[in-house]
């Protein structure tokens, strides 16, 4: 019996060709302030592909270009690694890093436009979205690079790992503001263990080993699996060079954390740390709808469920819980909090057998404990909520929420920007074909690509 894989079906359908359009349709008034891309990556396998795992289909990148209240363009482009084009990622020489999906996340930094994905090296895009080609940093990044870089909001540094199933299992590295690799760590006492995230504060780097871990048995394409005796843990290594003597790592309950929400050293030094996070039956039914099999949940994340570990490194103990009873993912922030203390959280919520109905972004407030909802609409689901700042911001929440909906029932796709701090709707760009539901992205302001003026 042939089960049909989820992540071709409904809001993950892939698209089938690339476009370009220009002079879009908007409704309301486009902040002029928002002049720069919002782009958008996913697993778009090409027509007649059916990848094993959800992960494995071939990146396709969105772009929709905003210039002083007019939204110019959208485009969309696979991003054309040799996977594109059938090459395997597993050679007789190993893993072929270049081999990539590079369909998780895209980012800028230093001026340059990167397609991630974990397994493997970033991949350089145009400001169009063209392929440049797989970008090592001059020859210093030769291992795989995470899709959840973090940059330094005072530094400017892109802070990231890189893992693998066998030694050296984490590797750490920073590269300054001008983009260039300046440090390169092997992290001690790491596992095989999944890492999808991770985070940075002001004077620590935070990993997460959850029990989710490299599994040769797996046939599904991407090795891992939960495994009982992979020990659950987070990491704290002091940032700088000589951070890595005094790494220590500390127990936490078992689950799996795919994204952290933010970290931050609190008045008392210790550690706080949240992100979503699933148990052994959320993971295999998430897992499940991944690779398509039978008993999976109606969601590409189930029982997902943010939670809050304090990290006390002076007693040596962490506590934690469960902090809210939303099942959520793509936790986002306003990026200049990233690292300290941060008021604002947002997320996208999931229906499953917990959740409202239906899928909607969610704002936390931390102080008060508030939590808002903003519900999208029948048949409709939104895309990670990316903050963007309003000029002359004076407040956390002082800005924009931008998520691209895909919307069954229109077989369309709107760009909604959202005033991020009472979610309400302040414009909609209507684009020229339904853009299948994905992973991560980013805005991109002009302000950070010299020169932009396409
Ligand atoms: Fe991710």
């Amino acid at each position: 019996m042939t089960v049909e894989k989820p992540y071709l079906t409904g809001h993950y359908t892939p698209v089938a060709d690339e476009i370009t359009a220009t002079e879009l349709t908007v409704e309301g008034d486009l902040p002029p302030e928002l002049t720069g891309r919002l782009l958008r990556n996913g697993h778009n396998p090409k027509p007649g592909v059916t990848p094993t795992h959800w992960f494995k289909g071939s990146g396709m990148v969105h772009g929709i270009r905003l210039r002083e209240g007019r939204a110019e363009w959208y485009r969309n482009r696979w991003v054309h690694t040799p996977a594109l084009d059938g090459a395997p990622y597993m050679t007789e020489h190993g893993p072929d890093l270049a081999a990539s999906t590079a369909g998780t996340h895209v980012i800028e930094h230093a001026g340059r436009l990167l397609a991630l994905c974990e397994a493997n090296l970033p991949f350089e895009l145009t400001r169009d979205l063209d392929t440049v080609g797989a970008y090592d940093f001059d020859g210093k990044l030769r291992t795989a690079m995470t899709a959840h870089p973090k940059e330094d909001p005072v530094t400017g540094e892109l802070h990231f790992f890189g893992s693998s199933p066998f030694p050296p299992y984490l590797m750490y590295y920073v590269a300054d503001a001008k983009g260039r690799i300046v440090d390169s760590i092997e992290v001690p006492g790491a596992t095989a263990s999944l890492k999808h995230d991770f985070a940075i504060t002001r004077h620590h780097v935070v990993f997460i080993e959850g029990n989710v871990t490299f599994d040769p048995a797996d046939h599904s394409g991407i090795p891992y699996g939960w495994s009982d005796t992979q020990p659950a843990r987070i990491g704290v290594m002091p940032r700088g060079k000589d951070g890595a003597r005094s790494v220590r790592w500390f127990s936490i309950e078992p689950g799996n954390v795919l994204h952290v929400a933010n970290a931050y050293e609190d008045g008392q030094g210790r550690i706080v740390l949240e992100g979503p996070t699933v148990d052994d039956e959320g993971f295999r039914l998430s897992w499940n709808w991944w690779i398509g099999a039978p008993e999976r949940g109606t969601e590409p994340v189930t029982r997902s469920y943010t939670r809050r570990w304090v990290v006390d490194t002076v007693a040596g103990s962490v506590d934690e819980q469960i902090i809210d009873d939303l099942p959520v993912e793509f936790p986002t922030l306003n990026e200049e909090y990233l690292g300290v203390e941060n008021r604002y959280q947002y997320a996208v919520a999931f229906p499953d057998e917990k959740g409202f109905g239906g899928y909607g972004l969610v704002k936390y407030d931390r102080t008060t404990g508030a939590r808002r909802i903003h519900q999208i609409g029948d048949a409709r689901m939104p895309s990670e909520a990316v903050f963007v700042p309003a000029a002359g911001a004076t407040r956390e929440d002082d800005g924009y929420l931008l998520t691209v909906v895909s919307d069954l029932k229109q077989d369309a796709s709107q760009l909604l920007v959202l005033d991020a701090s009472g979610l309400d709707r302040i414009a909609t760009v209507h684009l020229p074909h339904r853009v299948s539901s994905g992973l991560h992205g980013s805005w991109i302001p002009d302000t950070a690509l010299d020169g932009a003026d396409d």
